[in-house]
């Protein structure tokens, strides 16, 4: 019999995040053995009773609920973990910290920066565990930039320059609402681009270079009209399908951000750049095993940008996997959250980031749609 203690979790929704993090709970014991904690995947919730147990018997679910407040409500329930489009989030969260649940919640935390404080208020006062998904913090080339810049080997930082590209909503037949289409609908997803790609980037770039203290923006939504799945009429497309903002941070660098679902032949392109006094650091999600290095400080006839395989023993989370120079994947980050989370758990720590955290990051998508908005220069009121 195992030793370990059980967490059992309840997960609403079981679409694209549904299969990545039940990915993450089902290796995380495999790889991090020596966890005080075993996620146990107790219950799968979503409205359709039929699609519900083929997914909970596909990844190995022991029950289903088809309303997320019988799941919340359930004594065999430790953490409910939230995988429904953003307009669920804050009821579902705020609910499973009222019944005294851990919560796991995906980004962003919310539409807006007025629906997210509650559900940070409720977590605060239930003092539960919590953690939203900003899983890219979490692979081991991302998290080895985060370590090279602490140690200071940038020295001061003076630009950080982030996209993230995407090119899957530029026909106009393609409608707005519903099944796999709710990031296109103002009212599931609270904003396009900006909540959606920018988020991420956003709570990188705080994480590796701290506080953004304000914005000025310009959004764009190319195509005007889209036939609802909801009601079959064309309606109003009132999400951002572009976005554009540069900032400054606390530390004085300055910030260029860009997100679109319109550049042609980009999938999912999310690539930083950092440029410091005395080295640069690029990296780029295609490539997401590499983190690429420039140091000043080099010989000068040796200078030049190295390609780091971050896939050594001694690399961030790489002594759980395979053997030095082997690769790893984008479902990776999901497991070193849940890993991070279960660590931290044990350990009676906070796992960042936070919903207190995550909140930061609306501040900032906030303050980047109303400069848009007011064409002017917005400031965050981050407190990073
Ligand atoms: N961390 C990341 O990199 C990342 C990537 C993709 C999506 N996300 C976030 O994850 C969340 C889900 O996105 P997705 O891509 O998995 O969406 P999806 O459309 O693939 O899945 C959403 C699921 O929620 C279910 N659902 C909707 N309303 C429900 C309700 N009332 N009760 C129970 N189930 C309900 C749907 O049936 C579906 O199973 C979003 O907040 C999104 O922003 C994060």
């Amino acid at each position: 019999m195992s030793s370990k203690k059980e967490l059992r979790i309840g997960m609403v929704g079981y679409g694209f995040m549904g299969r990545t993090h039940s990915n993450a709970y089902r290796r995380v014991g495999n790889f991090f053995p020596e966890l005080e904690y075993q996620p146990i995947l107790k219950a799968i919730c979503g409205r359709n009773q039929e699609r519900t147990q083929a997914f909970a018997d596909q990844w190995g679910y022991e029950s289903i609920e088809t309303d997320w407040k019988k799941l919340i409500a359930r004594d065999d329930i430790d953490a409910v973990d939230i995988c429904t489009p953003n307009n669920m989030h804050a009821e579902i969260a705020i609910a499973a910290a009222e019944a005294g649940k851990m919560v796991l919640c995906e980004k962003p935390l919310a539409r807006t920066v007025a629906e997210a404080q509650p559900m940070v208020d409720a977590i605060e006062k239930a003092g539960v565990p919590n953690t939203v998904y900003f899983n890219y913090r979490r692979l081991p080339s991302v998290t080895l930039a985060k370590q090279l810049i602490d140690a200071g080997k940038l020295g001061r930082i003076f630009h950080y320059r982030a996209n993230f590209l995407q090119d899957w909503t530029i026909s106009p037949e393609l409608p707005q609402g519903g099944e796999g289409l709710w990031r296109l609908d103002n009212a599931a997803a609270g904003s396009g681009v900006t909540g959606d790609l920018l988020a991420h980037c956003i709570d990188t770039a705080m994480w590796l270079n701290g506080g953004i203290k304000d914005v000025s923006a310009m959004t764009e939504t190319f195509i005007k009209e889209r036939v609802h799945t909801g009601t079959g009429e064309k309606q109003e497309v009132t999400i951002d399908d572009a976005c554009m903002f540069h900032c400054h941070f606390d530390n004085g660098s300055l910030g260029l951000f860009e997100s679109t679902r319109y550049a042609r032949g980009h999938k999912a392109l999310y690539t930083f750049e950092i440029n410091g006094e005395h080295a640069s650091i690029k990296w780029n999600l295609h490539d997401l095993n590499r983190l690429e290095y420039f140091d000043h400080r080099d010989e000068s006839q040796e200078r030049g940008w190295r390609s780091i395989h971050v896939t050594d023993s001694d690399h961030p989370y790489m002594d759980k996997w395979w053997v030095p120079g082997l690769s790893i994947g984008y479902e990776h980050s999901f497991v070193h959250q849940i890993a991070d989370f279960l660590k931290a758990l044990g350990e009676g720590k906070p796992c960042s980031p936070t919903f207190k955290e995550a909140q930061e990051t609306q501040k900032v998508c906030e303050a980047v749609l109303e400069s848009a908005k007011a064409k002017s220069w917005k400031d965050t009121g981050v407190n990073w």
